[in-house]
């Protein structure tokens, strides 16, 4: 039977495709514009089922689900634009792709959460995440939750926009709200892996699983080792959050691509490290550190890239 991969032309959707594909196991690939997702799907667009829909549209749901074991729920937006809101993909997307799943006979739903998601939070981003999560909790799938923190690698938005800013900035780059934001960066590796475990481990069924990288860091910390990855140096200097805000909020408004928004910023308030980290204390595995060659990756984004993504509102990653 097949697994279906929602939000699989996306930065985790298409990993977990790759992955499964190289184990063998048949793929359906839910996208938006099938164009587009072959081009980021690469060599395995041809090895999967690609099928178009849109889960702020239920009716456009149901063809994805013809004879699927498990659907992995990735879709979500980290910034609203173009008339896609917190609300409808986030929370009433979950709410739709579950229920076509529940329609069509399948049971198991494996949901991509986020780590501090909570649906009580004043923060649009996280409340609109815990929310949905809180709906695929009260349903009676086999459902099993991953609430990741940054996760980190080749084509990841968080860290590259990071690099990405610090290519364009001169000699002082801002060490943002005193660096204080603590993370747990988790490779997209790790990730990945932790959902395919899930979907063959019913033991997993019902559980809320955090996923964290090895060492817990500051986002000062985070910034220094970029500078390093980046082989460059730059002065940090400590700058309020509020202080940001208007010149997030003018970037919104002039960047097709903006690559923050004012809503993200509001991020930096809610601890995002895992103390009880399911990648160790559930899978036995040792998770792969932010640090050295595993962020060499970020000295790949040139100037020109950095461009086009920023103004010209690039949509490959
Ligand atoms: N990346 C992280 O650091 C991180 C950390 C914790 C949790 N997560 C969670 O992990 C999940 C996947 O994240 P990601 O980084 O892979 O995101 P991503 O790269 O932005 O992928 C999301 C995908 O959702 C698709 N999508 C957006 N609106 C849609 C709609 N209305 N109908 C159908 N598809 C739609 C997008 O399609 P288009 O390509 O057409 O735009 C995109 O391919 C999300 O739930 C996110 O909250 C991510």
């Amino acid at each position: 039977m097949t697994i279906l991969i929602t939000g699989a032309a996306g930065y985790l959707g298409n990993q977990t495709a790759k992955k499964l594909v190289a184990m063998g196991r048949p793929v359906r690939a839910l996208v938006r514009t099938r164009a587009k997702a072959s081009l980021r799907l690469g060599d395995i667009a041809d090895r999967i089922d690609i099928v178009e829909g849109d889960v702020t549209k239920p009716a456009s749901l149901a063809p994805a689900m013809r004879d699927v074991s498990a659907v992995i729920h990735y879709v979500a937006i980290a910034m609203e634009k173009g008339g896609q809101t917190y609300e409808s993909v986030n929370y009433q997307g979950t709410v739709n792709v579950l229920k076509a799943a529940k329609a069509a006979g399948v049971q198991r739903f494996i949901n991509m959460s986020q780590n501090g998601a909570r649906a009580d939070l004043p923060y649009r981003f996280l409340a609109s995440k815990g929310r949905a999560q809180e709906f695929v909790a009260a349903s009676d799938m086999q459902w099993t939750a991953l609430r990741p923190s940054a996760i980190f690698g080749p084509q990841d938005e968080f860290f590259n926009t990071f690099a990405r800013l610090l290519k364009l900035s001169p000699a002082v780059f801002p060490l943002i709200g005193g660096g204080k934001a603590e993370f747990q960066p988790v490779s997209v590796h790790d990730v990945v892996e932790a959902v395919i475990r899930c979907l063959d481990d019913d033991s997993t069924i019902g559980a809320e699983l955090a996923l964290g990288g090895p060492e817990a860091l500051s986002l000062g910390e985070i910034e220094r080792r970029i500078i390093e990855a980046l082989d460059t140096w730059r002065i940090l200097l400590p700058v309020p959050v509020g202080l940001l805000r208007p010149v997030v909020r003018v970037m919104q408004a002039l960047l097709p691509g903006s690559p923050v928004s004012t809503s993200l910023l509001d991020l930096l308030a809610v601890p995002n490290t895992v103390p009880d980290n399911a990648l160790v204390n559930r899978f036995g595995m040792e998770p792969i550190p932010f640090s050295g060659e595993n962020i060499a990756y970020l000295r790949d984004n040139t100037l020109s890239d950095t461009l086009a993504k920023f103004f010209g509102n690039a949509t490959i990653n």
